[in-house]
Order: structure tokens, then C-alpha cells, then sequence
């Protein structure tokens, strides 16, 4: 059974998208199967992963809104990732959960069809509370909350867990945080103090591992390409291997031997 794994924080830009699209090819890369779920009406790990909104014709927000529609569909299959894809079209969708009976369990349930034929699946959520993120806290039984070495970062991050423990003592008691992760890291000092703050809070739920701030990984999405693909020998992509890492010992799960591992595949 896949380990579901929400990347989220509500705040944007602090490297949400850009965590889901690399770490999916790290693990790839470890021979583990992924997929990838864009919750982001932005379509932007869509995108990354180098599948262009205009060659969409069935979406996660067609796989929330018609229970009958077959889960397999809605699924874009990669080499090592695959990706059930996000369009404009999920904020209608969003809207019209408001009024819809367990509409926030429902991508869980959905989920739940596809959750054996993978080892990790990867929920990429939007910068807003609302029904989208709810649905991922609801899917997901590990969150990764990645935070930027910016001066705000740890503000919201209070108001994140009080929306967590509402859903752990409601409707997904299996949800915990498997880790906060430092992106945009560089050597300014409220990086340092971010880091120190991060760790002071958290223990050891911080990630070792810090993601820098590196221009690579800024072009990287502009050509649908992750880091493995644009920029292999980067410092980047050293960090997010070393994530991938983290991630899979935390889940206590083996990977696959050296040789079954992917290529450099990506979703096209
Ligand atoms: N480590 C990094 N170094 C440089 N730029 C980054 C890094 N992480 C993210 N970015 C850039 O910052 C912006 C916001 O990142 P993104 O992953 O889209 O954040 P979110 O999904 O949380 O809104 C994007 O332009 C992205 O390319
Ligand atoms: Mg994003």
C-alpha cells in the first residue's frame, strides 16, 4: 500500500511545487513507484513534470466531481512517476464542493483504488485552506511542510497544525507530520535563524537535509524538466536525493534493487 505523503503549507512560494516535482523523481530514480497528485487549480507540478495544461482532457477535478469516473483515466503514466494532473478548471470544482456531502473525503476514497499499484503518492496542495487542502489532509498519512528561509516563515505554521488536529481528531486519525523541510536555504542570517527556529520547535521532525536556493532549480519548470533532467550534477539535485533519502528511511520502506531502478523518465 502506497504511503501517501501531502506537501503543504499554506503560505505560497516556499517551494511546495518544486519539492513534489523533484522529490517524485528522486524516488523514481530509487526504483519506487510514484505518483503524483496536482491539487493546484495553478496546474503548476503538472506543468513541471512536463505535461502542458492544453493536452488535459480529464483532470483530479473530474475525478472529485463523477464518482463513476474510472481513476485510470485521469492517470498521465511516466517512466517511474505518474501524475493524475490538475487544470483552471479544479477552482470550480472547489466551489462546488461547498456544497457537496463529504466532498473533502472524497479523493481519499478515490485514491484508495489506485493506493496498491504504488509505493509513494505524492499530493501537491494549493497556497489556501479550503476544500483542496482538506482533501489532501484527508488523503495523506504523512505531511511534509516544507518552509522558507524568509523572515514570515514560520508564522503560519501554528494555524497549519491547528487545521492538522482537526482532521486527526475528525475524519483522518492516521495523519501525522513526517517532516519540515528548509528550501530556499542560503547563507543570509535569517536563513540561519529560520533553521535554528525550525529545529528549536520541531526536534528532530526537521529534515536534515536543506534545500539551497539555486537558479537551476528555478528554470528547471519553465521546461517541464525536473532537476535530474536539467541540472543532474547541481547542488540541488544532491539535495533533493538526499530528501528522497530521509523520506524512505522515515517510512521504513526497502527499495527496489539498483537495477529495477527507473531511468530519467518523467511523465511525457
Ligand atoms: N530551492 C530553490 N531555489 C530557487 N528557486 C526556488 C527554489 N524552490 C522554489 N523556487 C522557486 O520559487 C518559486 C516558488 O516555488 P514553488 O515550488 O512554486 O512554491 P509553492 O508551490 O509553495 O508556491 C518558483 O518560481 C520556484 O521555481
Ligand atoms: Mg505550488
Amino acid at each position: 500500500m502506497a504511503h501517501i505523503i501531502s506537501i503543504t503549507n499554506q503560505k505560497g512560494g516556499v517551494g511546495k511545487t518544486t519539492t513534489t516535482i523533484n522529490l517524485s523523481q528522486a524516488l523514481a530514480l530509487q526504483g519506487l513507484s510514484v505518483l503524483v497528485v496536482d491539487l493546484d487549480p495553478q496546474g503548476n507540478a503538472t506543468q513541471g513534470l512536463g505535461v502542458p495544461l492544453k493536452s488535459i482532457s480529464l483532470s483530479v477535478g473530474d475525478l472529485i466531481r463523477d464518482r463513476s469516473l474510472p481513476v485510470s483515466k485521469v492517470i498521465y503514466q511516466g517512466d517511474g512517476i505518474d501524475l493524475i494532473p490538475a487544470t483552471p478548471l479544479l477552482s470550480r470544482v472547489e466551489r462546488e464542493m461547498v456544497g457537496m456531502t463529504n466532498s473533502e473525503l472524497r479523493l481519499a476514497q478515490r485514491l484508495r483504488e489506485v493506493q496498491e499499484q504504488y509505493s509513494v503518492i505524492l499530493l501537491d496542495t494549493p497556497p489556501t485552506f479550503g476544500p483542496l487542502m482538506n482533501s489532501a489532509l484527508n488523503a495523506a498519512n504523512r505531511l511534509i511542510v516544507p518552509v522558507d528561509s524568509g523572515y514570515f516563515a514560520m508564522m503560519g505554521i501554528k494555524e497549519l497544525l491547528a487545521e492538522t488536529e482537526v482532521i486527526q481528531s475528525g475524519t483522518n486519525p492516521n495523519l501525522s507530520v513526517m517532516g519540515y523541510l528548509l528550501t530556499l536555504a542560503d547563507n543570509t542570517k535569517i536563513a540561519a535563524e529560520t533553521w535554528d527556529g525550525l529545529v528549536c520547535g520541531f526536534g528532530q521532525v526537521v529534515f536534515e537535509t536543506r534545500i539551497r536556493r539555486s537558479v537551476k532549480l528555478r528554470e528547471a519548470p519553465a521546461l517541464g524538466r525536473t532537476i535530474f533532467h536539467h541540472a543532474a550534477e547541481s547542488g540541488a539535485a544532491q539535495d533533493y536525493i538526499s530528501l528522497a533519502n530521509e523520506v524512505v528511511q522515515r517510512l521504513g520502506i526497502s527499495v527496489p534493487s539498483s537495477e529495477s531502478a527507473a531511468s530519467l523518465g518523467g511523465v511525457r
